[in-house]
């Protein structure tokens, strides 16, 4: 069988540089500001299980599979999974699928850039005291002015993709570690804070019920499609992402209890982001499906009430910047390892050029809040357009093509050796997933969700 090969990029310094890279990626906007806006526009509790169904049952065996196929492969997705692929005796091919991952990475990026703008922006607002006692209307208020011009927004999305490339351009190694070795237990504590406000105001019952309690008539095939589509964004699954972090991994980490903690962090994250905005969103006579938002229509209402409101606020948008920092960075660095290792660029040069791209890109999502927002493609706006294009379609359709991957192209010893974590239960049940279940469900949810949205079928 061939050998585990050495990376020719780095490794991680221990395992907990894997794990906190890892977290850092998945752990961002995706959780604080799209799943509790995406739930809210789909009905509630019935969405949270299918998500929650989704992560366990689709988005732990593929991040698995990502991992252990980045770590095999010890390359820039592109060129690992050509490699592996020659290995295993099956088509050079199969790099398209990496080619893929990248240029969803790229397009997520452009629109990512625009909200992580938007929080850097209210981590200003917050500080300038505007939100002290201020009214739901008020809040609301705020909202529309700032996303109403784009010029403002041009500017917090500059100076958020200068942020990202910085870092990439240095190596996503050294920088990383030590942002997320206090991110992770900072966002924690200010979530438990919020939370701890929202179970003050008398909605928190409401909160609860709105999250956890399913009303299957509010679900349709596209938000099962969407709540599927999240699975993979908020794990950064299917675009390689993880899979160029697992190419840092050493041989020696266990990649399955890895995964577990990183699923139950990121999932913990976006738990507490939904107990923390719904008791508010019910307290104030505010609508749940307000869309992208909500968090900024809602948390600065607990910010204006609760002592020390300022500072936590201001605190808080701090960490939700630095979370979506280090899931910014992720999302561009398998393109940066390619036109490295593929073209031989520098990484500085990588950096420019796939920054100044993404910032083009990135002008339509600011637009599509306010000339352009009654531009529609497919019903949708630019930015609609983009989210559905890369969340819902092109990340579940990696990360299928990956499952088929890891579970019918790589040899059974491949993985094996892999994984090791023998050929017990584990790893047979992590078998059975990948083979059967995680594909099948994606290709069912996929094709029912896709003819629900273009209108096809109502389900
Ligand atoms: N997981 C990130 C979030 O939830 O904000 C977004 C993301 C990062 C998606 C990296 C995909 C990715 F490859």
């Amino acid at each position: 069988m061939a050998q585990q090969r050495n990376s020719i990029h780095g490794e991680w310094s221990s395992r907990w540089a894997f794990i906190l890279a890892a977290t850092g990626s998945a752990v961002g906007l995706g959780n604080i500001w799209k799943f509790p806006y995406i739930t809210g526009a789909n009905g509630g509790g019935a969405f949270v299980i299918v998500y929650l169904l989704c992560i366990v049952a689709i988005g732990i065996p593929i991040m698995i599979a990502e991992i252990m196929i980045g770590r095999r492969g010890r390359r820039n997705p592109i060129h690992t999974l050509q490699l592996l692929a020659e290995e295993a005796g099956a088509h050079p091919r199969w790099r398209y699928l990496g080619g893929m991952g990248v240029l969803a990475g790229f397009l997520i990026l452009s629109y990512y850039s625009v909200i992580g703008g938007w929080v850097l922006a209210y981590v200003f607002r917050t500080a300038s005291g505007v939100f002290d006692e201020a009214t739901a209307e008020g809040v609301e208020t705020v909202f529309q002015s700032f996303v109403g011009q784009p010029m403002a927004q041009m500017v917090w999305h500059t100076i958020f993709m200068i942020m990202t490339m910085v870092v990439v351009s240095r190596g996503v190694q050294s920088g990383l570690e030590k942002a997320a070795r206090f991110l992770m237990p900072g966002l924690f504590v200010l979530l438990f804070i919020l939370v701890g406000y929202s179970m003050t105001t008398d909605s928190f019952g409401d909160g609860v019920r709105y999250l956890f309690q399913p009303d299957f008539a509010a679900l349709t095939a596209k938000g099962v499609l969407i709540a599927m589509g999240h699975a993979f964004f908020t794990l950064s699954l299917g675009m390689g992402a993880i899979m160029i972090y697992g190419s840092y991994l050493s041989h020696n980490e266990s990649i399955v209890r890895t995964t577990l903690m990183i699923v139950a962090a990121d999932t913990a994250v976006s738990l507490l982001a939904g107990l923390a905005i719904f008791p508010i969103v019910f307290a104030n006579n505010l609508e749940p499906g307000a869309g992208p938002g909500l968090i900024f229509q809602t948390l600065p209402l607990a910010f204006g009430h609760m002592p020390g409101g300022t500072f936590f606020g201001v605190l808080f948008f701090i960490m939700v910047v630095f979370a979506a920092w280090t899931s910014s960075i992720s999302l561009i660095e398998p393109a940066i390892t390619w036109m490295v290792e593929r073209h031989g660029l520098t990484r500085p040069a990588a950096c420019i050029i796939s920054g100044v791209l993404t910032w083009v890109l990135g002008i339509g999502t600011v637009l599509s809040f306010n000339d352009w927002s009654d531009v529609r493609l497919f019903g949708k706006t630019f930015f609609d357009l983009l989210d559905f294009l890369t969340a819902s379609i092109m990340l579940p359709l990696g990360g299928l093509c990956i499952s088929i991957f890891a579970a019918w192209v790589m040899l059974r010893e491949t993985t094996l050796q892999e994984l090791a974590i023998g050929n017990g239960t584990v790893y047979r049940s992590w078998r059975f997933l990948v083979r059967y279940i995680t594909p099948l469900a994606v290709i069912v949810v996929f094709v029912s969700g896709i003819l629900n949205a273009i209108g096809v079928v109502t389900l």
